[in-house]
């Protein structure tokens, strides 16, 4: 089996089968990394390009080493030093990498859409390492491979997503994976950071963070995205008390509940620094897993076609 499509631009436009595929392959790509080899030549002549138009430290780093392990030719495009700060227009920059003979492009974009763009006007593959509040495909998937790594399975597992839902591309890529899956996703935040869509995404709304953790499997804490919530919560201490994953709170959820994160942490907001710490929390399978995922992306969009 193959992707349909040439692109990985969300989880909303792959189907329950691409999304196995994907966790099938990284289950196979972390067999690899488990056992330290750091050379494979699964995309040996392939080359690999990332656009960071926004920070990361996750996202980028983990995609350039899963380029690395695979042998590919790997670019990071640095945009705060490059042409784009000349004006250079992101369907030119995107041509531009095209003639260099990139295979993949790897964009992270502040505007919603960015990759689609992208993706639409060059001939390499695109994949969406986060596209404003729109999605954040990759991380949903190393979200959903860390849940199946633990349980087994998604068909019936209940997932709280607490936080910012409002702004947060985790949030949108996750439900559309998880809900495809099987699970059951609850959102919970104030009011002010869920917007009425998410009504209509098949995930109960709560106000109340212990409604919505009541029972399930894994809680996902958001990152309080504290450059944009301005107004949005009253105070960040209060945020805390009504929203923040501490011990007693997590003790709502099933037994052998875990507890995950997209990172960066805001350490006593989203979460208290107990909790971060705590045997309950897989941040740091989260990350490792990361790798396992956009190896198996970048192998499955390089394998067999043309370029
Ligand atoms: N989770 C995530 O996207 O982290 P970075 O911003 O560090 O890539």
């Amino acid at each position: 089996m193959q992707l349909k499509s040439k692109d990985v631009l969300g989880l909303l436009a792959l189907s329950k089968e691409e999304i196995e595929l994907i966790l099938n392959t990284a289950n196979e790509m972390k067999k690899i990394l488990v056992q330290g080899v750091k050379r494979v030549p699964h995309l040996l002549n392939k080359s690999v390009f990332t656009l960071f138009y926004e920070n990361s430290t996750r996202t980028r780093s983990s995609f350039e080493i899963a380029g690395k392990y695979l042998s590919a030719c790997f670019t990071n495009l640095p945009v705060s030093i490059s042409s784009v700060q000349k004006g250079e227009s992101l369907i030119d920059t995107g041509k531009t990498l095209d003639a260099l003979q990139a295979n993949v492009m790897v964009i992270r974009h502040q505007a919603a859409g960015a990759p689609n763009l992208l993706a639409d006007n060059v001939k390499a593959r695109v994949i969406n390492a986060g596209d404003g509040m729109n999605e954040h495909p990759t991380q949903a998937l190393l979200d959903i491979f860390t849940l199946r790594e633990k349980f087994g399975h998604i068909e019936g597992l209940k997932v709280a997503i607490v936080g910012d839902i409002k702004h947060s591309r985790v949030a949108r890529s996750n439900v559309w994976g998880l809900t495809k899956l099987g699970a059951q996703v609850n959102f919970a935040a104030p009011a002010t950071l869920i917007p009425p869509e998410f009504e209509r995404t098949g995930a109960k709304v709560c106000y109340n963070a212990d409604e919505a953790i009541k029972g399930v499997n894994a809680i996902m804490a958001l990152r309080m995205q504290l450059e944009r919530e301005n107004g949005m919560v009253a105070s960040v201490r209060e945020y805390h008390k009504y929203y923040g994953i501490d011990r007693k709170r997590l003790s709502g959820a099933a037994k052998g509940a875990i507890l995950m994160h997209p990172g960066p942490i805001n350490r006593g907001v989203e979460l208290s620094s107990e909790m971060a710490d705590s045997l309950e929390s897989v941040i740091e399978e989260q990350v490792l897993n990361g790798v396992a995922i956009r190896m198996a992306l970048l192998f499955l969009l390089t394998r067999g076609g043309k370029r």
